[in-house]
Formats: C-alpha cells, structure tokens, sequence
C-alpha cells in the first residue's frame, strides 16, 4: 500500500519572475520503506517535502496521503491531520529550550490531551530506543547535538504518524552523530515500520536508506536502490551525485 502518492506535482513560486521549482513530479512511497531525496542546491527538495507535508500548496498536480488529499481539508482540518499523521524533523532540531528532553518528546501527545501515564510510557519506551532515557530530564542546552536531534526524532515519531519527514537531520552533527542518528532512523524503520521520507545532501545518511530519488532542476533525474550491500549502494549514490554535476560546494557534506 502507498502512504504517499505524488502525481504531476508542478510547484511555481510566484513573484515578477514566477520560479518553477517543480516540475512534473511523480512519486510514491510505500508503507514501510525509508526513503531518500538527493539533488543539488536549489533543485526544489525542501519545496517538495513542504508541499508533501502541506506547509505549501502545490501549483497544480496531486498529494496522496493514505489515498486521500490533505488540501481538501478546511484549515483547521489540515492542522489536525498535519498534527495526527506527519512526523517532522529538521537540521536545527527545533527543540523548546526551556523544556526537558521528555516534555520536548511528549509535546505532540499533550496537544491531543492523552493521558498522562500513557505518554509517559510511549515516552519511556522510544526514548530508550533511541539512547536517551537517562537524559529525560535534562533541559535541552544541557545536551549534545545528537542527543538534540534523537529528542527531535522521538518527538516526530512519538504519535506514530503515517509519515515521517525529515529535512537534512544530519546536517548539524558531526560526523560519529549523524551516522549515529541514521543507524537508529534506519532502525526505527524497520522496528516500528515507521514510513520516511529523508532530504538530505549527506550520501552516508542517504545511504541508510532503501532507495533514493535524486531530483535536478525540480525533475526527476533518476532514482536507485539499495539492495542488500549499503557499502557498494553509499558508491552508486557518490557516482550519481558526480553524474549530477555541480563543483562540489553544492555537495558539502559528504562522508567517508
Ligand atoms: N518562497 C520562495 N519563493 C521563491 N522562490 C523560492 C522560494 N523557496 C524556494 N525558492 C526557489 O526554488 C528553488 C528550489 O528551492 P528549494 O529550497 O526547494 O531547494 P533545495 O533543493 O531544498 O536546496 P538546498 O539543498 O540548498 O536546501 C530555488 O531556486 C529557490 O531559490
Ligand atoms: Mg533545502
């Protein structure tokens, strides 16, 4: 079954010059896979997974999320399915300081007045999956980059949404972190079966995924899979990204 299903999606900004960042994409993601965005700076991944995640409204195409199309929703019934069935997590973690790390990951769940004991469990229990159980009542400035961004994932993932998505999450963290925080995205995908859509520059993070979509100039350019060997897939994606082209700045963070 699909979780999402994206067709003819064209998105123009518009403006004195309207900027087409999207154009004519179609896609789909199956309940339980993981994943991956790639394509130079400026080739429209964060405009995808804005209208994938409905912050922005495509220009003509479709979203199917679970079969359904969330923009047929009224305002308030957009926020709600927004709040209920995506998950988000982004580079600059997005943490409220003056929280600890367990109000931080319980936040989503209060908003839909769960009950207490129950969201302390749910808490508990993917807090230890993701290491950071012993670090509940920290505030989140007494804490690592790491263990900001598993706060981050734990609260995106805490209300079980259909879909996850995630904007460059590593791209804050050293390199130990990221692989880190991969190893137990990639993880949580398959535990949990938890759906996730991941951009990201980053071809070791990509390469936790099950297959990654490369976009250029708000096409789709070409798209790979993983396979069983994550060694020679992390090559395919470098080789692709140099058959994209660019000068390098625009793929900084690649990692050995
Ligand atoms: N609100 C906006 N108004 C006008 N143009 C925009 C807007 N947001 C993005 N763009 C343009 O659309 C194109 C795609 O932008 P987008 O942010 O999706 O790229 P990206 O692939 O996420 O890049 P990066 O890797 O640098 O994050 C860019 O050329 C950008 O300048
Ligand atoms: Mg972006």
């Amino acid at each position: 079954m699909d979780i999402l299903e994206v067709k003819g999606l064209n998105k123009i900004y518009p403006g004195n010059v309207p900027y087409r960042a999207l154009n004519d994409i179609d896609l789909t993601v199956a309940k339980g896979e993981f994943v991956g965005i790639m394509g130079p700076s400026g080739s429209g991944k964060t405009t995808l997974l804005n209208v994938v995640s409905t912050i922005d409204r495509p220009t003509s195409g479709q979203v199917l999320l679970n079969g359904a199309d969330p923009f047929r929703l009224l305002s308030e019934g957009l926020a709600r399915f927004r709040r209920r069935e995506l998950g988000f997590v982004f580079q600059s973690f997005n943490l409220l300081d003056t929280m600890t790390v367990m109000e931080n990951i319980v936040l989503p769940l209060t908003l839909d007045r769960t009950k207490v004991a129950d969201m302390l469990g749910r808490a508990e229990r993917i807090a230890e999956k993701l290491g950071i159980a012993g670090i509940l009542n920290k505030r989140t400035y007494e804490i690592s980059g790491g263990q900001a961004q598993r706060t981050a994932i734990a609260r995106a993932l805490i209300h079980q949404p259909q879909l996850l998505l995630a904007d460059e999450p590593t791209g804050n963290l050293d390199s130990k972190s990221a692989r880190d925080v991969m190893g137990l995205m990639s993880a949580l995908n398959k535990d949990e079966s938890a759906t996730m859509l991941l951009v990201t520059h980053d071809a070791m993070a990509a390469s936790y995924c099950d297959r990654v979509i490369f976009i250029k100039d708000g096409r789709t350019y070409t798209e790979i899979h993983c396979g069983d060997n994550r060694k020679a897939f992390y090559q395919k994606i470098l080789n692709v990204l140099s058959l994209l082209g660019g000068d390098g700045h625009e793929f900084p963070a690649i990692r050995v």
